[in-house]
């Protein structure tokens, strides 16, 4: 099968320029102008811009979390993540306490596989590792799992302990493997969650108070000094705030290899939100919780400046009913996460590049190509250029679309509400190909499945 993407302003990371891409079978095979080449399928992108696929890499699909599932399993959020123009996603594989990662891998590989439209790989969430569970971790990286996660948050849960940081940080490190950190501290969140309770304060506002931003900033402290000792390359995810953020800037300004993301909830919505009617604020109930206004503007800067690397969506989706439901009279009880796989890029375009925040290159970078780079798909993912896949989005840089859980063009994920709600956007994937396969023709998509799972590089060495 061959396609040929005509007349299209190409866009990557450094890149801007006109030309025509030709595909042959799953990789560009050529790129020039005016490319007298037949094809199978020909796409004209006038108008268009011609970008690379996006990559998502924090996703919980199929997750058991909060006594319940994440709404979307791979088969529904891989397909609403290519309507939303990412053609990857990096999942959250979990080990369960006591048992092995392996086990944990495998349970992920069996959720996955033969369901995803897009191309998937795993993180592996660690909850304990002791001494004679480490040759694990060398396994793990031959297997293409190259990152980890690890919680300072949720004690009783996904919480580890120091000791378990650094003895996993110490091996992460020696096998040329990155940590993910979800750092907040947990510890004292928890006092502070007990005596909110103990006041009868039980609605969803409540989980914002109780997760104060100088607690993230103590985890981030914590993580980067904890990566420091043991030698090992740091990605804090969801950073929410600017008190986390400065931690992040300090580490990097010592020399420290920490790189950071931030996710759409924390650049669009605030604390406000949690004020919504009713009980209408579980919506917005994912931890770290929205903060105060002011944080987005310096997330933003942070994006612009480059302090922050990369933009994720922590999609974790729990509809309304029956699944938020769960905590109406106690907010801790309220399934933590929302759902986003499907709008980053246009919303990270519109408030990026509309709103003249930053250029388009540094939109890609910072929705495709940084994580490629971070989590070793570079540069078979994050690009277009001969031998890549063809993971790309025609992108309608002037279509404008107002995010509803009722729009069929902005709402594929099975999910009874949008985060987004409301929310005017312009900049529309319009076309969306994975390796090759058109897998959405203007808004429609033709077929689903044909997503397989990629092996990553460690950290540095490319992925071809
Ligand atoms: O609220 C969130 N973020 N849920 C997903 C789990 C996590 O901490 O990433
Ligand atoms: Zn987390
Ligand atoms: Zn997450």
């Amino acid at each position: 099968m061959s396609v040929l993407i005509k007349n299209g302003r190409i866009i990557t990371a450094v890149d801007d320029y006109y030309a025509d891409v030709y595909i042959e079978g799953e990789k560009i095979a050529l790129i020039g102008r005016d490319l007298k080449v037949g094809a199978d399928t020909v796409i004209d992108a006038t108008d268009r811009l011609v970008i690379p696929g996006g990559i998502d890499p924090h996703t919980h699909l199929d997750m058991p979390f909060g006594g319940t599932v994440s709404a979307d399993d791979f088969e529904s959020g891989t397909r609403a993540a290519a309507f939303g123009g990412t053609t990857t996603i990096i999942d959250f594989a979990i080990q369960t306490k006591g048992r092995s990662t392996i086990e944990g891998l495998d349970a992920w590989h069996a959720k996955a596989e033969g369901k995803a439209t897009i191309d998937y790989a795993f993180h592996m969430i660690i909850t304990d590792m002791p001494d004679e569970r480490l040759p694990e971790m060398n396994k793990l990286a031959d297997e293409g799992i190259t990152s980890y996660k690890l919680f300072m948050a949720y004690p009783g849960v996904l919480y580890a302990d120091d000791a378990t940081l650094y003895r996993t940080f110490r091996r992460a490190g020696d096998n040329g493997t990155r940590i993910c950190m979800h750092a907040e501290n947990g510890i004292v969140i928890d006092e502070i969650i007990k005596e909110a309770i103990r006041d009868g304060k039980v609605s969803p506002r409540w989980h914002a108070h109780t997760r104060p931003t100088r607690m993230e900033a103590e985890g981030v402290h914590r993580a980067i000094s904890i990566a420091e000792v043991a030698g090992v390359p740091l990605y804090i995810v969801h950073l929410s705030c600017a008190d986390a953020l400065e931690q992040v800037k300090l580490g990097r300004m010592r020399g420290i290899d920490v790189q950071a993301e931030t996710c759409p909830q924390y650049l669009f919505l605030d604390i406000d939100h949690y004020d919504a009617p009713g009980f209408e604020g579980a919506k917005y109930v994912m931890t770290p919780p929205l903060r105060e206004k002011w944080n987005q503007g310096v997330l933003w800067s942070g994006l612009k400046f480059g302090h922050l690397s990369a933009v994720a969506t922590d999609h974790c989706p729990f509809c309304m009913k029956d699944q938020k439901e769960l905590g109406r009279h106690d907010f801790t009880k309220i399934p933590n996460g929302a759902p986003g796989v499907e709008n980053r890029m246009s919303l990270i375009y519109h408030g990026g590049v509309v709103e003249g925040r930053f250029s388009l290159n540094r939109f890609v970078e910072l929705t495709s190509t940084a994580a490629a780079k971070t989590f070793g798909l570079f540069p078979k993912k994050g690009t277009i250029a001969v031998g890549s896949d063809a993971d790309i989005v025609v992108f309608d840089p002037n279509r404008k679309e107002t995010i509803s859980v009722n729009n069929e063009f902005t709402h594929h994920m099975k999910v009874d509400f949008s985060t987004y709600e409301g929310i005017e956007i312009q900049g529309w994937s319009e076309t969306v190909l994975s390796r090759g396969r058109v897998v959405v023709d203007k808004g429609r998509m033709p077929k689903t499945g044909g997503g397989q799972f990629i092996r990553r590089a460690r950290v540095g060495e490319p992925l071809r």
